[in-house]
């Protein structure tokens, strides 16, 4: 058993006017949700519906904010093409955890790297305005790191990508057919059974997304055994 596994954070803040520059607060409490998400600590975790109510994880993984480094760029959006890892490329990716915080075009809220990929431009990438207390309302709760660091933590979208016979690798969290949006009430039936729409890998709201399971917490946690995709970083 590997325990509490923690994850050092290196965050990189792109920045073209004062608004994109976050302030160390902003990180800092980013961060603690990110904490709060992956441990269960969440306040909201307890309406999560009796159904699924066992299968809410505290996934013992934690963050830890290693170092922000700050870059000023007269680039005002960033497409999804990398271009801004290119810019400022990942800081020690075999060990830590890289986040960009800019700008995105094209109404994206984040992107993140599977597990196993090429290192030059391994992390996540956020937008700004979706830190806590940022104006990117619903989305404005910190809640699409936590979802993105799931993708690199190798979690699939809860609807598995496709219609109901598509799986997302996870055989606690039911079948869907497609994402979620908005405030979803509960059951929300799509695949003969209730979606968990309120796991952190649907697309609702940042309000209405509150649990990883017990499944997608020992898909991420494989990745950190030997021969694993993200082992390195234990060392
Ligand atoms: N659309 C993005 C993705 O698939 C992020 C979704 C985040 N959702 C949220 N409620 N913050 O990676
Ligand atoms: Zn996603
Ligand atoms: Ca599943």
């Amino acid at each position: 058993d590997l325990g509490v596994i923690n994850i050092p954070v290196n965050v990189h803040v792109v920045y073209s006017n004062a608004e994109q520059n976050v302030s160390d607060s902003q990180i800092n409490s980013q961060i603690a949700v990110l904490n709060k998400d992956f441990r269960a600590n969440n306040t909201d975790a307890n309406q999560v519906p009796s159904e699924f109510a066992g299968l809410v994880a505290d996934t013992e993984i934690n963050f830890t904010l290693a170092n922000t480094y700050r870059h000023f760029n007269a680039t005002s959006a960033w497409s999804t093409n990398d271009a801004v890892k290119a810019a400022y490329p990942p800081v020690s990716p075999s060990t830590h955890l890289n986040i960009w915080v800019c700008n995105i075009s094209g109404g994206i809220l984040g992107y993140a790297q599977f597990p196993g990929g090429p290192s030059q431009t391994d992390g996540v990438v956020v937008l700004y305005s979706s830190l806590p207390g940022g104006s990117a309302a619903p989305y404005n709760k910190g809640r699409t790191l936590t979802h993105e660091v799931g993708h690199y933590l190798n979690l699939r979208h809860i609807w598995g990508d496709g219609r109901c016979n598509r799986d997302d690798f996870v055989s606690d969290t039911p079948k869907s057919d497609a994402a979620n949006y908005g405030c979803p009430s509960y059951p929300t039936v799509n695949c003969r059974s209730a979606d968990m729409t309120m796991n952190y890998m649907d697309y609702v709201n940042d309000d209405c997304m509150y649990m990883f399971s017990k499944g997608q917490k020992s898909r991420m946690r494989a990745i950190f055994e030997a021969g694993g995709a993200r082992a390195s970083m234990l060392n």
